[in-house]
């Protein structure tokens, strides 16, 4: 699964940007492959975490002067990943060959993007984003033992949300769902209008009937606004597939209202998660099922069925084919 050109080729958040600083490495995993982050004067190297002399770590090396030097026998790497400096030889002009694999990275909403291949695709807009109207607050990582189409298949779903969220995002005496509309596009799926009953939508202690669109962006990120009578709640979404069954969930809740703190909407939002995670790495099989025939499914499943046929559709097959 992790070696997909679709995912090789897709930008992945690897890191928060405020947790990367300057004159620092940082060590961070993304599809199996283990990665070392730093900077310099901003700009952001992500190297395979390798040193080509003998395979240690460069993220347990120094940054100095705009160079990163490794830990073992002090090799020393120039921003572009080529060695410039043998101290044992300190005469000797280091080979081309003395290069480590560098990355394409890039910051955007406060997190650090990796890429391991060509990118195909940008990163995904998050619409909220520019809109001042909206209050974003992070939330995150939280790590699911589980792959990473079985967690956005989650985020995606919203018949679980009276039983997982019980008194929080649903309730079980209001359980019925809508029959809402879903359409797969060329940038992704759109399902609209989703309408569910919530104990408290916007943190206003009342109970009201809310109405979901969510999108799929990418194979791992995706979003929802969801809306009741005034209030909006947004939230973008994205998974690194750091391994086969193991993921880390990156999001941003938006908001237009002022009720709730930054903290207040973290500490919800950790709750929450805390309610999916098990539920979600006791999935069998892990890796999620593309076959539509593996497992049964219901009206209000579309966005789930959707999303099974739209990652088939773009060669997917996350091992399960
Ligand atoms: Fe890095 Fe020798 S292993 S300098
Ligand atoms: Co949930």
């Amino acid at each position: 699964m992790l070696n997909d050109p679709v995912l090789v080729h897709d930008w992945h958040v690897v890191a928060l940007g405020s947790e990367l600083q300057e004159g620092k490495t940082m060590a961070v995993r993304l599809l199996e492959e283990d990665l070392v982050l730093w900077r310099v004067r901003g700009k952001i190297c992500a190297w395979q975490d390798l040193c080509v002399h003998r395979g240690t770590r460069l993220s347990l090396g120094k940054v100095e002067s705009e160079t990163l030097a490794c830990p073992y026998h002090g090799w020393v790497y120039n921003q572009d990943g080529q060695c410039i400096r043998y101290p044992a030889h300190p005469s000797q002009r280091p080979s081309e060959r003395a290069r480590v694999k560098v990355y394409q990275a890039r910051e955007q909403y406060g997190w650090i993007w990796v890429c391991l291949g060509e990118p195909a695709n940008d990163i995904p807009l998050f619409p909220q984003w520019d809109d001042a109207s909206y209050r974003k607050v992070h939330c995150g990582p939280y790590t699911y033992k589980a792959s990473a189409p079985r967690a956005i298949e989650n985020f995606l779903d919203i018949t679980h949300f009276p039983f997982v969220h019980q008194s929080y995002l649903g309730d079980p005496a209001h359980t019925e769902v809508n029959d809402y509309q879903v359409e797969i596009h060329e940038d992704g799926i759109t399902a609209s209008n989703i309408t569910v009953w919530q104990p408290d939508p916007d943190g206003s202690g009342q109970g009201a009937h809310v109405s979901y669109t969510y999108h799929v962006y990418r194979p791992l990120t995706a979003g929802f606004v969801k809306s009741s009578a005034g209030p909006h709640f947004a939230m973008f979404f994205t998974i690194t597939p750091v391994a086969p069954h193991l993921s880390h969930a990156w999001a941003y809740v938006a908001v237009d209202y002022n009720n709730l703190t930054e903290s207040a909407i973290q500490e919800y939002q950790n709750l929450i998660t805390m309610q999916d995670v098990p539920i979600v790495e006791s999935q069998r099989p892990e890796l999620l099922p593309l076959d539509l025939q593996a497992e049964l499914h219901l009206r209000s499943d579309r966005t789930a069925i959707a999303y099974r046929k739209w990652l088939s559709q773009l060669g997917l097959s996350f091992g399960t084919a």
